[in-house]
């Protein structure tokens, strides 16, 4: 089971071009491998086996190159083999009683993330699960931050942020209870648009607005918003401003785009999801807090069984004070590995790679009779039309791609004017495409 589990783990980290699996329906998969979660076990080698043979070829491994759907990952060998490691060393990474040497790790890749923001001296942040959960801890921190100033215990808060924000920011404020209020915008927020939805609001609502969420590289379409101008609106009306980078953050080290997120270095918390731009594997996302005492202030848990971990004795930093999980995986550790293996210069070259290739799809766009650019290709994203084309159209060439093994891209909407119109997104991670992939995908649409 041992030489099985390692052979596949090997074969896999070193096959660039796995096969583009799909899925199959629960009932499909039981029939194929039957029960097995059984009182005697059946066995690692043939649960290993159900898993090679049949479960993994019912999944899409995120980084094949024609992957384009979603935002993919392409995580470094380098970040995989660490993984493993990570899994290996069986580290508790909440505390650094426990974990000292591996937060160290995490906590050198953290100052390199730190350093691509130009956050200031004394900026600082933790490995999170996600996005998601990056995005929720920012908000947390910036309402206790917000109730503690102006005695707004019992009073719901509103978040402002735009319509290209992440799905994530109205899950997450549902979760805490908050309202979002938004800016309607298909191009990216500022200032001015902020300023006149501010002033929409009566005096009581006004009161309620404790942040802003700009976004640094929307999902649709990878506009990053007017960071500078957002920075200064805060400022002026005493509001969090949050960047959510989950996306983006990793265009942060490419000189060509870098000018695009000026005025990030003000943000009071900024979210980078390192397994999706920075080649980490899942799951692994940060955020960073201009003021990290804040988010300690959000979320120290206390416990008589926890009190050691404050003692002089004991204390370093522990990361569990900055996000909301306790007990956490060293999640950062393979992006450490893989930073200190290859060099920063080779992930400027990576994602930089992911920016010529939205410009090589967009270019080709152009060319084609049938094919037209929504919009001018931004960071890696590329959003075009196939002219003539149903909805319906469009969701039958997805699945036609993916059940031929060709390709998984998905289609999105864009507005166009009053409505919606169905269109199709690429989303460029992996250096490893080429231009021939680009063409055989755009191929299946003549
Ligand atoms: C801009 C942005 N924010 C947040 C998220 C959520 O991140 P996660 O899926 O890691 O929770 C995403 C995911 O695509 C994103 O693109």
């Amino acid at each position: 089971m041992t030489l099985d589990v390692i052979k596949y783990a090997i074969n896999r980290i070193t096959d660039t071009r796995p096969d583009l699996g799909a899925p199959k329906t629960e009932e499909e998969l039981k029939e194929l491998v039957g029960d097995t979660i059984i009182p005697e076990g059946i066995g690692g080698e043939k649960a290993f086996r159900l898993f090679r043979d049949v479960l993994v070829k019912a999944t899409v491994p995120i980084d094949h190159p024609r992957h384009l759907a979603f935002v993919p990952a392409a995580p470094t060998r380098a970040a995989i083999m660490f993984d493993l490691v990570t899994s290996a060393a069986s580290i508790h990474g909440a505390f650094w009683m426990e974990g000292a040497g591996g937060i160290f790790c995490e906590n050198e890749a953290i100052k390199w993330l730190i350093s691509l923001t130009g956050m200031p001296e004394g900026a600082f942040g933790v490995f999170t699960s996600g996005g998601s959960a990056a995005n929720l801890s920012a908000m947390v921190t910036a309402r206790e931050q917000w109730r503690k100033k102006r005695d707004h215990d019992n009073d719901r808060g509103i978040v402002l942020t735009s319509s290209g924000a992440h799905s994530s920011i109205k899950a997450m404020a549902k979760v805490m209870d908050v309202e979002v209020l938004m800016v309607a915008t298909q191009d990216l927020m500022n200032a001015d648009l902020l300023r006149n939805r501010l002033n929409e609001l009566d005096d009581d609502k006004r009161k309620k607005v404790f942040a802003v969420v700009a976004t640094g590289g929307t999902t649709n379409a990878g506009i990053v918003d007017d960071l500078d101008g957002i920075a200064d609106f805060c400022e002026e009306n005493d509001l969090w401003f949050h960047v959510d980078a989950a996306y983006g953050g990793g265009a942060l080290v490419a000189d060509s785009v870098r000018p695009l997120f000026n005025g990030i270095e003000k943000a009071d918390s900024v979210t980078i999801d390192p397994h999706k731009w920075l080649f980490s594997p899942y799951d692994c996302g940060a955020i960073l807090y201009k003021n990290p005492a804040f988010a300690k202030e959000a979320h120290e848990q206390e416990g008589s069984y926890l009190e050691i971990i404050k003692d002089p004795g004991a204390h370093g930093f522990n990361p569990a004070d900055y996000q909301i999980q306790l007990t956490r995986r060293l999640r950062g550790l393979p992006l450490w590995f893989s930073l200190a293996k290859h060099g920063t210069d080779k992930y400027k070259w990576a994602v930089e790679r992911g920016i010529s290739l939205a410009q090589l799809a967009g270019q080709l766009i152009e060319e084609h009779n049938e094919l037209e650019l929504v919009r001018p290709p931004s960071l890696s994203i590329v959003l075009f039309r196939r002219l003539g084309w149903s909805d319906e159209d469009y969701k039958s060439w997805t699945y036609r791609n993916h059940k031929k093994g060709i390709a998984l891209v998905t289609p999105t909407f864009w507005k166009n004017g009053d409505s919606y119109e169905t269109v199709v997104r690429f989303c460029f991670i992996n250096p490893d495409t080429t231009e021939e992939d680009i063409k055989a995908i755009l191929d299946t649409m003549a």
